[in-house]
This record gives C-alpha cells, structure tokens and sequence, in this order.
C-alpha cells in the first residue's frame, strides 16, 4: 500500500504500459514523490491517501478491447488534478463523455504539434513543437465539456482540458526524451495544477530514514550483508549513520570476485566508516565446490547454496542479531508486487542468487524500497561513499565463474582478473566507464593460433563485453572507440601471460544475454 515519506505524493496509475516507471522518475526528478499503484485502486481508497494528483498511463490495449485495464470512474470526481496520458486520457475522456474511436492510421513516433490554447498544462510550451506519439485510438470528439489544447495533422485533440473537472489529457508520451518539452508538461501539472511544491529531496529522505530505522531497531543489532555494490553499500552507509555500533557488517569472499574488490570493501567500511566488518573468507568452500562444474545454471545454484550456508555461519558470531538489512529498490518492489507478471518477473528470480532466504529467522529492514537507482546513488553521495562505489557498474552474484565459461579454476581466475582490470582502467581513464552501463572481460573456453616474436602461440581468448541499458532487460553494446578498443586490446595481450587474442562483443540483448553464461 503506497504511503508517503513527504506531504506531497503523486499516484501513477499503471494499465501495462511500458512506461509505467519512467513516469515515476520523471516526477521524482521534480522533486515530487510518486508511487505506482495497480489499475484498480477503488476512488475510496484513493480519497484516504489524499494525493495531490494522479497520472494515468498508456496501455498496450485498446479501451474498447475485452479485458482492457479500467479506472473507477468516482476517481474523476474526487476533485483531485488528473493527467491521463495516451490510453490514461483516451479512458478518462471517455468515462466524462468523449467519443474514442480507432484511427485510420496508427500514429507512432515523433510528430510535430500545434497548440491551440497553451492554458497552464502547455504554458511556455513553443505553438509548435515535437512530441512522441504511440496509439491507435484517438479520441475523436469532445463534447462542450472539454477544451482542446493541441492538435496534429492526424490527431484532433492532442491535448485536451476538462472545463469543470481537474482532468487533463494528452494523446503523447511527455515522459520520453523524444518529447522534448515534456519535462515542462509535467512540471507544469504538478507544481501548477496540482500544486506540489517539490519536497522529495535526498537529505530530507535521510533524515526521515533514520528517525524511521532508530525507532524500529530500538536496541537491537542488525546484519547488513555487504557485496560491494551500490546497493548494499548506500544501505550500510545508512544503517552506520543511524545506529553506529549496532550495525554489523558481513562480506562473503567467493574467491569469484574482480581484482581488489574485497580490498575496496575492507578499506570503504572498516578504515573510512570504522564498521564492525565480518570478512568471510569462503574462496577455497567456493572453488572446490565448484571443480568440474560448466553448467552455468549449476554453477549459479552451487555459488547461491553455499552463499547461504557461510553467511549463517558468520551470522552466528553475531550475537542477539534481530535484523538483516537488504538493499531491496523500488523498481523490485513493484516487480514482486505483481504489477507486471512477465518476463520482468522470470528473468529476476533466475537472477536471484545471493538472495537470503526468510528461513534465517530475521526481521528484514529495507531503507531503500522507496527509492529508484539514481536516488540510491544520490543518496550515496550524500552519505559519503566515493565515487568508484557510488558508480559501479552491478556485478552479478555468481560473480567471474560466469564470465569464466566453462570449468572455473584458480589459474583461469587470475587470468581473467587480469584482464578485466585492465578494461576496467582504461574505460576509467578514458571517462567511458561512466558512459557504460556494464563492463568486463569474459574468458573464453577456447584457444586460438597466434605469434609472439619468432614463436607460434596457442593461448586463451578474451571477449570484452560493454553494453548501453538502463533497466538490463533490453541492452545495446557500446559504440566504444576504436582507440580505446586497441589500447585494452594491446595491454592485455602484451601484459597477461596466456592470452593472445581478444575479442569484442558486439551482439544486443535481445537475442544475447549480458552476461555470456
Ligand atoms: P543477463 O546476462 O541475463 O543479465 O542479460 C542481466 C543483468 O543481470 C546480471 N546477472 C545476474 N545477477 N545473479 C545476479 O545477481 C545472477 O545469476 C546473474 N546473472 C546475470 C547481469 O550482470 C546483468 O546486470
């Protein structure tokens, strides 16, 4: 059930559209604080949580079709400011008396506007300007009731008004980058339509944070399992601040990890923030279990197994623990909410490895499930981690052994470690890793013919691999520059012995994977 960690929370109305989330980023960038909430929340419910506005959005579905999403019509009566965007406003100029019908032709992409009467949601919006257009419904005619705003040269009513009611259509998507006002659209609906003021800001959240963890926590100690990523860092970070001394800090060693992590954990968190830090050296537990394995599902269930089994032991030195802390984000949260039952849903519980499982008997505390990715690392910067953690790409669970295809061994480790860092300074170096979403070095199960000075060669291959994404269910690889490309590719073959080929990945996802196992 959404609630509010300032006065001013927006409603984001979610009929299946792909967009759903970005809508949310879009109005927590100005500052307002906004949930996603399922299709069929009653008007009575919604009167309760006394939002400043509510978004409705676009739909893969028709509003004719069987089965398509409906809106408790009471919701457009509750006075509350409403913005319906593609189907959101095709549904509610429908339900206030509009006639929606199918267009002759579909409208999808970018399509130049022109507007009629920029009224407040349209103020300072250039006469014509470019949106993003995707739908095949329009809604046709209006009654007297309304007031268009904006139109196309296929679209009668691009924008439209409610005279009497707070509703507010637009036909386009303001939310994507290829609706270059869109920004001012929405801004313009939440501060001077809904009147929000914009009180969602990172150090408020902090504050609200950690009165929130002290009053839960009380006395007792809690368990932050750190990975060295972001996530579970800005969580320990945060937990430290509150309750100092009570927190302690577990880190599990795979002997799967890139060069120097452990080293950046250690130094982040026992020398800079002084944390009772529980460094398990599990490399050995790890490697063993995993000779002779190459499936690469086996692999992940074994490393997942054995994660489990050495963060209870190391538990166990934590006396009187009640709570463990998980970095658990927004975007998971609505995800197991069940909001979109898909493909999202399935790739992420293949994913889950490195999850504890309810069977630890803890009481999970999670300070970040409010909070999108980018205010996670607002947030961490706030807090004081650096930069190399705050920035850090995400690193899967099953860490190198699946980016060692194949049986993972000590030797084929410490090559591939080699390697990888080796791309990773380079991308640092060149400001590219930042531009990156993911990056690294896969070895691969194959060798190949070369020559090294007057010698014939039969060495290992490496792939890099660096992909462009922002939510890792789709991805594009990188366009990085040739040079940088020649540069990684000469230093790994002339610096890390047994290697004398590498490769670039140049295949998206889908079909790929990011990961190649
Ligand atoms: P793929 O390879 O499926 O990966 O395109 C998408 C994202 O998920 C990460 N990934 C994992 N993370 N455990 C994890 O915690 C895993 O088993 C796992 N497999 C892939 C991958 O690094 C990428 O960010």
């Amino acid at each position: 059930m959404p609630s509010s960690p300032t006065s001013e929370l927006v409603l984001i109305f979610d009929f299946g559209s792909q967009y759903a989330q970005l809508i949310a980023r879009r109005v927590r960038e100005l500052n307002v604080f906004c949930q996603i909430v399922r299709h069929e929340l009653s008007a009575s419910r919604v009167a309760e949580l006394k939002p400043k506005g509510i978004i409705l959005s676009g739909s893969p579905y028709s509003v004719y079709e069987t089965g398509a999403p409906k809106l408790d019509p009471a919701i457009l009566n509750l006075g509350i400011p409403v913005l319906g965007l593609c189907y959101g406003m095709q549904l509610g100029c429908q339900i206030l008396g509009a006639e929606v019908a199918g267009s002759t032709r579909r409208e999808f992409g970018r399509a130049p506007i022109r507007v009629i009467d920029p009224d407040i949601i349209l103020a300072g919006v250039p006469r014509e300007t470019i949106v993003w257009m995707s739908h095949g419904d329009q809604v046709k005619a209006t009654s007297s009731d309304f007031e268009v705003l904006a139109v196309t040269d296929t679209c009668p009513v691009a924008a439209v008004k409610h005279k009497s009611k707070p509703f507010y259509g637009l036909q386009f998507h303001p939310e994507v980058s290829h609706t270059p006002e869109g920004g001012r659209m929405l801004r313009n609906f939440l501060h001077d339509v809904c009147g929000c003021e914009g009180l969602w800001k990172i150090h408020t959240f902090i504050d609200r944070a950690i009165a929130d963890i002290r009053e839960k926590v009380g006395d007792k100690r809690v368990i932050c399992g750190l990975s060295g990523g972001v996530d579970s860092s800005v969580v320990a970070a945060l937990l430290l601040k509150a309750i100092g001394p009570q927190v302690a800090c577990i880190f599990v060693d795979n002997g799967l990890l890139r060069e120097g992590e452990a080293d950046s954990v250690r130094h982040t968190f026992r020398d800079w923030f002084k944390a009772e830090l529980h460094m398990a050296d599990a490399s050995t537990r790890f490697l063993d279990a995993l000779k002779g394995v190459t499936d690469p599902q086996e692999k992940r269930k074994l490393i997942g197994f054995h994660f489990i089994e050495v963060f209870k032991e190391e538990a166990k030195s934590i006396p009187g623990a009640k709570y463990l802390a998980q970095g658990t984000l927004y975007p998971d949260v609505i995800e197991s909410g069940g909001a979109k039952d898909g493909p999202a849903a399935t790739i992420k519980m293949h994913h889950n490895v490195g999850g504890l499982p309810a069977e630890l008997g803890f009481d999970l505390i999670e300070p970040l499930r409010d909070l999108f990715k980018d205010e996670v690392r607002k947030l961490g910067t706030e807090l004081g981690l650096p930069d190399a953690v705050v920035w850090r790409h995400p690193f899967p669970g099953p860490g190198l052994s699946v980016r060692c295809l194949g049986e993972v061994t000590r030797e084929k480790l410490e090559v591939l470690r080699q390697a990888d860092v080796i791309f990773l300074e380079e991308l640092l170096a060149s400001d590219w890793y930042r531009k990156t979403a993911q990056a690294f070095a896969v070895l691969l199960p194959v060798q190949s013919v070369g020559v090294m000075g007057d010698g014939r060669t039969y060495e290992n291959v490496v792939a890099l691999r660096a992909v462009q994404t922002d939510d890792y269910m789709t991805a594009d690889w990188s366009r990085l520059p040739q040079d940088l490309l020649a540069t990684v590719s000469t230093r790994i073959i002339n610096e890390v012995r047994g290697v004398n080929r590498v490769v670039y990945d140049i295949s998206s996802k889908p079909p790929a994977t990011i990961e190649w196992e």
